[in-house]
């Protein structure tokens, strides 16, 4: 089962959305591997961030990722990845379709809820980043017969 990085920004815990965007995932069948809060600092934001460094808004986005402590969240599930990605929808919440979390939470291209994951390999490394090993937990439902067919898992 593929393994994906969900950060809750400070626009979510701010904005008290965390419960109920958890609530999505957790229906959608994805299941909690990791969870915990932390503060980013200006380091770890610069690696997180590396694409976008050189970009006018960085230091903007810096002051927004590092306003409030952050939730960072691991979830897994077939194509995780894929899913909670289509489930975040567009990076600016006024492009982002209705349904999707930036789409029904945002209206704004920087201040817009969560982070996840975009590939598999941006996977491992964030992962890797965001967490220790001993604190990704290799747990499952124990019946995950009506979340996947035989054949998904
Ligand atoms: P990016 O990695 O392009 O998008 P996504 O979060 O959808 O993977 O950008 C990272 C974050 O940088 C984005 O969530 C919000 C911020 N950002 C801006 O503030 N302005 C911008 O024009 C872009 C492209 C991103």
């Amino acid at each position: 089962m593929e393994k994906t990085l969900v950060i809750f920004k400070p626009s979510a815990i701010e904005r008290a959305l965390v419960g109920q965007i958890i609530t999505r995932f957790q229906q959608k069948g994805l299941v909690i591997a990791g969870l915990k809060m932390m503060q980013l600092d200006e380091a770890l934001l610069r690696e997180h961030y590396a694409h976008l460094v050189d970009r006018d808004f960085f230091p903007l986005l810096l002051n927004s990722m590092m306003a409030t402590p952050v939730i960072v969240m691991c979830l897994k599930g077939k194509d995780a990845i894929k899913v909670v990605r289509l489930m975040t929808g567009a990076t600016n919440g006024r492009d982002a379709l209705p349904g999707t979390i930036r789409g029904d939470f945002s209206m704004s291209g920087q201040e817009n809820i969560v982070h996840a994951s975009s590939s598999p390999e941006d996977a491992v490394a964030e992962l890797s980043r965001f967490f220790k090993p001993e604190e990704i937990f290799d747990w499952d439902c124990n019946d995950k017969r009506y979340i996947n067919s035989p054949d998904e898992l």
